[in-house]
């Protein structure tokens, strides 16, 4: 069990658990992307552990680059999306794979998603590490998830709990 600040949180999904999950992904993408120099845009901040273990499994040529939309504050949802850090680069006719680390009610997706097809990309695919089927409240076409969980309140391998937590290797779950 951990504490970060008022909250108490079990083991989830411990570490090794976490990259088989990642490694299995991975491979969906060595095989579907061969041949092919796509270009990866992490989310920032939660994604950037997932993304740095990912793209040291990935055997393709790719770029990635690192964008920033916030729709969290604390541990709910508010339901509108800001842009933070915008894309510094062209994706037009390029293979674009989006990198997230959980898609919780889908609404950072759904208003993520047709921004950057406006911009003309040849194709378009979701990596994200975690989803929470019971949440989403949108259709989204995700096409690769390493993992799905029920809908509890999760920290730890770059997920936060108001800004702290994103540095435990294993993934832990908030007691109720
Ligand atoms: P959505 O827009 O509701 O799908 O929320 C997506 C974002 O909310 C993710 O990128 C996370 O940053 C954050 N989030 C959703 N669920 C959790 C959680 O259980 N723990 C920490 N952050 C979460
Ligand atoms: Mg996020």
């Amino acid at each position: 069990m951990i504490t970060i600040k008022d909250k108490q949180f079990d083991l989830f999904i411990p570490h090794e658990q976490i990259n088989e999950r990642v490694s299995k992904l991975a491979e969906e993408l060595n095989a579907d992307y061969q041949g092919k120099t796509p270009i990866l845009i992490a989310l920032l901040n939660g994604a950037f552990v997932f993304a740095a273990d990912l793209v040291r499994k990935l055997r393709f040529d790719h770029e990635i680059q690192f964008t920033k939309y916030s729709s969290y504050d604390g541990m709910n949802t508010t339901g509108k999306v800001k842009e933070l850090i915008g894309l510094p680069i062209d994706i037009k006719d390029k293979d674009v794979i989006v990198v997230e680390d959980i898609i919780d009610t889908g609404t950072t997706m759904s208003e993520l998603i047709p921004l950057l097809k406006s911009k003309g990309p040849k194709s378009l695919e979701i990596a994200t590490l975690l989803m929470k089927p019971g949440k989403l409240a949108v259709n989204i076409d995700v096409k690769y998830c390493a993992m799905n969980i029920p809908n509890e309140f999760i920290v730890g391998y770059g997920l936060d709990y108001d800004g702290v937590g994103r540095n435990y290797k294993s993934i832990y779950v908030v007691k109720e």
